[in-house]
């Protein structure tokens, strides 16, 4: 999967985290295409928690600064994808690599890109842009740095 501009939230600073995101996916795809998944599998898995711990609280507080109606919703959707994702780091630590459970980690990822994205991220574009209209609007230093 690729990002496309249909998956602009409005935020600069959160769609370059997004396609930080469909491109660990890409390039673990590949990876498992050409015969590398396991070599690389670990790497994807700390990648992916070392995302989850950074970005998902950076876009949290995101959108409750604009006050978007699916900030609660987004928290929910991040604490399940985190924790389907520790599911996916136990296995892997407990019974090493797996293709088809790799398959399904790739799948699982793009899965939430394609469904989590445009059903939950993208409900913040209008609500950035009701405050560009009205005033200038914060980056999300602005919005970081207010919660602290
Ligand atoms: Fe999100």
């Amino acid at each position: 999967m690729k990002w496309s501009v249909l998956y602009a939230t409005g935020v600069t600073e959160l769609d370059e985290q997004h396609k930080m995101l469909f491109k660990m996916s890409e390039d673990y795809r590949d990876a498992l295409d050409q015969g590398h998944g396991e070599r690389v599998c670990g790497v994807l898995l700390a990648s992916l928690d070392q995302y989850a711990r950074g970005r998902f609280g950076r876009e949290e507080h995101c959108m409750y600064r604009y006050q978007c109606p699916a900030a609660t919703m987004n928290s929910q959707a991040h604490r399940e994808f985190t924790k389907a994702l520790a599911e996916f780091s136990q296995r892997y630590a407990q019974d090493g690599f797996s293709r088809s459970d790799a398959q399904d980690l790739v799948q699982f990822i793009d899965g939430w890109l394609a469904t989590h994205i445009v059903r939950v991220d993208l409900q913040l574009k209008p609500c950035v842009e009701n405050e560009r209209l009205g005033s200038r609007a914060p980056s999300i230093r602005d919005v970081t740095s207010a919660t602290k």
